[in-house]
């Protein structure tokens, strides 16, 4: 076992009750697979809020968030965090953050300043935002995240195809449910956290100003690591990342210095039951093993001349054997025909994507029947 191995094992599915940057410290170099990071903003509320109702509103002036005196503080604080986060991700890990305006630019200079390499920005577009009461600006709707990595030669985890299959903001629900898939894009739409999600205190109050909702932590975890990898999010809170961490078969290990929330968090991560799918595995980003269209036609997953129809047109190719097609009367293959029928500027496109035979009246992709082929034949 490497010192790695060793310290993932003793500290794994581990709440700590503690200051981040002293307990960061005790974090070994490079052994973090993915850090999620939710910082105090900083938010620099003054006075109370109220809502056009009269009614106070609820945001967020806590002490965790105002204990910083001025920006020179806040950037000292920041840079200290951010700086152990780097030493200890490891050269395939990811690290996200997410701010407000307040932060955001702050965090951002600092992370380039120390080296981070950045390799998306990402704006939670929330569905449901607090409205501007009093109408002197326009409506914050959105808080950024950052995803980076260690340095520009890291070789992370990206499950590119589980992105797709999580892409529910560039493609309808009509479109998606019949098989319409688009590359995960910058702009998530996601609800601010509600209902039973939100946690409440022994009053029946809002317990954490800034919980997150699970769907954003979703999302990162299943594009950015693997089953069994290890989570870290230095600010705790209500446990978010570590709840979805460990629905998702990861592991998790958390900090956060209020030990109200530690109690809460801790019973909520208790009671996350694991639910391990497709999406959890990462099993679109799984390279499969190869089958030919022969053995499929052999198997009678295929008939030589039928017709596959490129996605949502009437442009068909006629299956003529193995690796041959006829496309508006000229042979081809499945790959140069679909580069020719989609128009773009391609010699082949990967055909298994673009492909769809009639079944029961239905259409269905090529791909997902090369898939049950390979199941139904004990391959994978
Ligand atoms: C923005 S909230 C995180 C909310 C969390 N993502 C969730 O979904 O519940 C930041 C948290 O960091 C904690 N915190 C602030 N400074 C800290 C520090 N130096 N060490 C550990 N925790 C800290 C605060 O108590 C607060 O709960």
């Amino acid at each position: 076992m490497t010192d790695i191995e060793r310290f993932k094992e003793n500290s794994k599915n581990k709440i700590i009750h503690g200051d981040c940057l002293e307990e960061m410290n005790k974090i070994p170099d490079n052994s973090i697979d993915l850090i999620f990071a939710d910082p105090p903003y900083w938010m620099r509320v003054e006075g109370a809020l109220y809502r056009p109702s009269g009614k106070e509103f609820d945001g967020c002036d806590d002490h965790w968030d105002n204990q910083f005196n001025d920006l020179g503080d806040y950037e000292t604080f920041t840079r200290a965090w951010l700086s152990e986060c780097k030493r200890i991700l490891s050269p395939r890990g990811s690290f996200w953050v997410i701010g407000g305006m307040q932060c955001i630019y702050t965090i951002g200079a600092i992370m380039q300043e120390i080296g981070f390499w950045i390799i998306n920005d990402v704006i939670w577009h929330k569905k449901n935002p607090t409205p501007n009461f009093m109408g002197t600006r326009i409506n914050n709707a959105h808080e950024t995240l950052i995803w980076a990595v260690k340095d520009k030669k890291s070789s992370y985890t990206f499950n590119y195809k589980t992105g797709k299959e999580l892409n529910t903001d560039t493609v309808s629900l009509e479109d998606y449910k019949k098989g319409v898939r688009k590359q995960l894009g910058s702009v998530w739409k996601i609800a601010v956290c509600q209902g039973e999600e939100r946690l409440k205190d022994e009053n029946g109050n809002k317990l954490h100003s800034t919980q997150k909702p699970e769907e954003l932590l979703y999302r990162i975890i299943a594009i950015n690591s693997k089953i069994g990898d290890l989570v870290f999010d230095p600010f705790g809170g209500t446990m978010t990342t570590a709840t979805v961490a460990k629905k998702m078969g990861r592991d998790f290990l958390t900090i956060e210095m209020d030990q109200k929330y530690c109690e809460y968090g801790a019973k909520r991560v208790a009671n996350a039951q694991i639910k391990i799918g497709e999406i959890e595995k990462a099993s679109f980003d799984t390279r499969m093993p190869r089958v030919s269209m022969n053995e499929m036609i052999e198997a009678k997953y295929f008939t030589i001349g039928e017709k596959f129809y490129f996605k949502n047109t009437d442009k068909y190719i006629i299956l003529e054997s193995d690796n041959k097609v006829i496309y508006d009367g000229n042979q081809t293959d499945m790959h140069s025909a679909a580069a020719l029928v989609s128009g773009r500027k391609a010699n082949r496109l990967n055909g298994w994507e673009y492909w769809y035979v009639v079944r029961n009246n239905n259409f269905v992709s090529i791909n997902d029947i090369r898939h049950k082929y390979i199941k139904d034949m004990g391959l994978a």
